[in-house]
């Protein structure tokens, strides 16, 4: 597979400070649709909410490393990947002490860094991984911030509604000004956009915008709106394990054959 065949661990963060736009629900089914065309991936759930956990059917219980341990650095990634039921596809869970985090380490030196440090060692060690993908909580705080001096590249999921670019400059000047301090090559991968009606004229306006704003930006693939993708969760598993000829696991899939392909012109770059 591709890391043995020395192609370096590509990091990308999803992130977007509006909570319900689809960044969990991208994360789970992005992460199986590239582990389903024999991509080793990783999601780090980065949520206190545990959501991406949770779909991904890793009980509460089970549960005993979490991304707390590793951003408290008493685990390494290794150690805290979870396997998931599939294949190819492994989780670092979240546990809600996530949330005293950002107090314990508020005056730590090279706090923003944790994550990134965490990830460089795995690298060195050996990457298990071609793809990590990092689930962000609906906020802009220390975690969001430590996914985005991690990454390699950032995803935005924006939900087709009125307000969808609502909040969008300031997300780009908090990469801007990452870009700027902790880390400087890091990338706006892509914008998608998620729960799609097409039986709503509005969605169809709110496409044409956020194309005419962020131009190439914007992927091809729309998610559609989709009753399948979001009982998937329920049942602890993606959509496209749940049921993958849905019109939101098709999309799911071409999204991660996009990817692929802009993956492939920004390291030939
Ligand atoms: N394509 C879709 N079709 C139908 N429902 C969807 C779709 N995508 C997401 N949802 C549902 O919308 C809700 C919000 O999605 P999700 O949890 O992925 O958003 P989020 O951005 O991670 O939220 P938060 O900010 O709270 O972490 C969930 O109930 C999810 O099941
Ligand atoms: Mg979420």
């Amino acid at each position: 597979m591709d890391a043995v065949a020395g192609q370096p661990m590509r990091i990308i963060t999803i992130a977007n400070q509006k909570g319900g736009v689809g960044k969990t629900t991208t994360a789970i089914n992005l992460s199986t649709a590239l582990a389903a065309i024999d991509k080793r991936a990783l999601v780090i759930d980065l949520d206190p909410q545990g959501n991406a956990s949770t779909g991904l059917g890793i009980d509460k219980d089970d549960r005993s490393l979490s991304t707390y341990d590793v951003l408290k650095e008493t685990a390494s990634i290794t150690e805290a990947a979870m396997p998931t039921a599939v294949p190819n596809l492994s989780i670092i869970p979240s546990t809600m002490d996530l949330l005293g985090l950002e107090m314990e380490i508020s005056g730590v030196a090279g706090r923003a860094y944790r994550l990134r440090d965490a990830l460089h060692f795995h690298q060195v060690e050996g990457a298990q991984f071609d793809f990590v993908l990092i689930d962000c909580p609906p906020s802009l705080n220390l975690l969001t911030i430590n996914a985005m001096a991690a990454a390699d590249s950032i995803l935005v999921p924006l939900q087709c509604e009125f307000f969808a670019l609502e909040g969008l400059s300031q997300l780009l000047q908090t990469v801007e000004q990452v870009r700027d301090s902790l880390n400087p090559t890091l990338d706006l991968h892509g914008i998608v956009l998620t729960m799609y009606d097409g039986r709503n004229n509005l969605a169809a306006q709110v496409v044409r915008d956020v194309r005419s704003f962020m131009g190439e930006h914007v992927y091809d693939t729309v998610i559609p709106r989709n009753v399948r993708v979001s009982e998937a969760p329920s049942f602890g598993k993606p959509a496209i394990l749940y049921d993958m000829k849905c019109p939101g696991s098709q999309a799911y899939i071409q999204l991660a054959s996009e990817i692929i392909q802009r993956e492939r012109r920004l390291t030939a770059a």
